[in-house]
């Protein structure tokens, strides 16, 4: 049995401008429900956005996220800044060169976090990025959960697929009959599930303020939400994803 939480797209600033609850307290609350469960997840991977684009360093989330209580692994999102983040958080997770992505053994899984962050672009990944990824995945010796910040499936939603996904075709080529059993993302501050690749593919709810739905191509916008975040469950070589809401 492995289980894995995912939390994603906090946004935490430093200006206490938030546009709907406060993501510091949703956070707090999700530790704590994470906290008093008979089962505790073997580690929470926190899917990208950790600070808002407002703030310029990582100064103010670090004691609460060290708050966390079973190991959490950091991704990078749009929102964080690359130097920063390294700096704050290695030894959090063991990042590869040149990006920052990584793999750790969690349980009965792999759990590879890929940076789709690419410079100037709004999400992909590129060569350096894809050959880490066959490395890591021709070495593989347990299901993979491969968690990204930007999903690589179109979600519909103009505003969300603007930038697209730079190298989503190789990216999936590499996916598809590999170890890769499950790929969850955040960025669209909503939950999203589909088959991509062969696998399910999914986004979570944030744990800060969700975005509206538009399906015609305007602006999605910040709007008040509840927060939550997954539960993504193995046992008996079937994964199972709970979402779990922060009341
Ligand atoms: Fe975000």
């Amino acid at each position: 049995m492995t289980l894995i939480a995912q939390i994603t797209d906090p946004h935490l600033r430093d200006d206490g401008a938030d546009p709907c609850h406060d993501p510091a307290d949703a956070l707090r609350r999700a530790f704590a429900m994470i906290a008093a469960m008979e089962l505790k997840p073997a580690a929470i991977v926190l899917t990208g956005d950790i600070i808002d684009r407002s703030a310029r360093s990582y100064d103010h989330v670090m004691h609460l996220l060290a708050e966390a209580p079973v190991p959490l692994l950091p991704l990078s999102g749009n929102h964080d800044r690359a130097d920063e983040f390294r700096a704050a958080f290695a030894g959090w997770a063991d990042f590869a060169d040149g990006h920052l992505s990584f793999a750790r053994p969690v349980g009965a899984m792999l759990l590879v976090g890929l940076d789709s962050n690419l410079p100037g672009a709004s999400g992909g990944v590129d060569r350096a990025r894809l050959d880490w990824l066959r490395g890591v995945l021709a070495n593989a010796r347990s299901p993979v959960i491969l968690a990204l910040h930007h999903p690589p499936f179109s979600t519909h939603a103009p505003h969300l697929d603007k930038g697209g996904f730079e190298g989503a075709g190789d990216l999936e080529a590499l996916v598809r009959d590999s170890p890769v059993c499950r790929i969850i993302a955040g960025h669209s501050h909503r939950g999203m599930q589909t088959l991509w690749a062969g696998v399910p593919a999914s986004t979570a709810i944030a744990i800060g303020h969700g975005l509206s739905l538009s399906l015609s191509g305007a602006r999605h916008t910040p709007i008040p939400t509840t927060p939550g975040y997954e539960l993504h469950h193995l046992h008996h070589g079937t994964l199972v994803s709970h979402q779990m809401l922060v009341a």
